[in-house]
């Protein structure tokens, strides 16, 4: 990461989901920026990986293995972030999981899992870190995607999924925007050298299709996801909460020409 643009010093974030791809990328933009981290996901080999990654001089990262399906797992991580570190000023909720399936072979469990860890996860989250957060200046960053408001095949469990987000964004926007939270959900286009876009767009014909169709012409890095996350988490940002945010090179505006 390359010397920071924003000053998180002494603020504490906790990123769901933060220990791979963009999540990850956008816990050490925090980190460089000076903030304390902590991070959650399934797997304790990558929650081990992720903390070695983000101390900093204000502090050593925290780490928690858990499933954002279970919340009372990720209750009892928030309780513990906050009994070491005190409060929670950025929250990011990340984690999702996705694949290719027509909907016709879908099972159900299929559409359920997306479902649970994408939109009950970003609940649960949500919902346990509010004590936590409910004071002037905090922030919480959804991570959606613009198949929200743009359907795409084989991705029914996914769109809904993120549609889904996007509207407790904005409802929770306006339940907690009285108490000073800010609530928003940044929706990245294709971003190159995640695991996204390995599922999405498996071969080198799909990753060239999917470039083409994108106004700008490239895939999106994982630092441009990072440097939305902390705009909209930094007093530069101090009248934006309920929005929806698409960081993807304007292809989620109209049909290119290109694609
Ligand atoms: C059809 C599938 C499937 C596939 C799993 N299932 N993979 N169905 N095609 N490729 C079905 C299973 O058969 C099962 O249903 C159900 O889903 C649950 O599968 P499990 O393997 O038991 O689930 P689990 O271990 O909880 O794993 C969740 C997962 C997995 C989503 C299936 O892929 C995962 O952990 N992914 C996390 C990483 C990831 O996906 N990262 C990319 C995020 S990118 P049955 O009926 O058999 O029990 C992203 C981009 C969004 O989100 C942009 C577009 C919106
Ligand atoms: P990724 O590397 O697979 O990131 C997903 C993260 O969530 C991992 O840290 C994973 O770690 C964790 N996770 C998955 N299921 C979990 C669960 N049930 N409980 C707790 N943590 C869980 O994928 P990515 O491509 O970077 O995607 C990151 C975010 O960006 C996602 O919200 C995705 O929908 C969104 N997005 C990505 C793209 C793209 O181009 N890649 C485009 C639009 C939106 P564990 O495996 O250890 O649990």
């Amino acid at each position: 990461m390359s010397a920071p643009h924003f000053d998180f010093t002494a603020k504490n974030v906790m990123v769901f989901g933060g220990t791979s791809g963009i999540n990850l990328g956008i816990a050490k933009g925090f980190a460089a920026a000076g903030a304390r981290l902590g991070v959650a996901s399934r797997s304790q080999d990558k929650v081990n990986a992720a903390v070695a990654q983000l101390g900093n001089d204000h502090g050593s990262a925290l780490g928690f293995s858990l499933d954002v399906r279970d919340a009372e797992a990720v209750q009892k991580a928030v309780h513990d972030f906050v009994t070491e570190r005190g409060k929670i000023d950025v929250l990011v909720s990340g984690a999702a999981g996705n694949f290719l399936a027509p909907a016709a072979g879908l099972s159900p469990n299929g559409f359920k899992s997306v479902i649970d860890i994408d939109l009950l996860g970003t609940f649960n989250v949500m919902r346990a870190a509010y004590e936590s957060l409910r004071k002037p200046g905090a922030s919480v960053i959804n991570i959606s995607a613009p198949q929200a408001w743009i359907a795409m095949p084989f991705q029914v469990h996914a769109c809904a999924a993120k549609a889904g987000i996007d509207q407790v964004t904005r409802t929770l926007a306006m339940e907690w925007g009285p108490e000073g939270v800010r609530v928003n959900s940044i929706a990245p286009g294709p971003i190159g050298g995640t695991e996204g876009m390995e599922r999405l767009a498996p071969t080198e014909e799909a990753a060239e299709h999917s470039k083409k169709a994108v106004p700008l012409g490239r895939w999106g890095e994982i630092e441009e996801i990072a440097n939305m996350a902390m705009f909209l988490s930094s007093d530069m940002a101090g009248y934006v909460s309920g929005a929806v945010i698409p960081v993807d090179g304007a292809s989620s505006c109209g049909r290119s020409m290109g694609g």
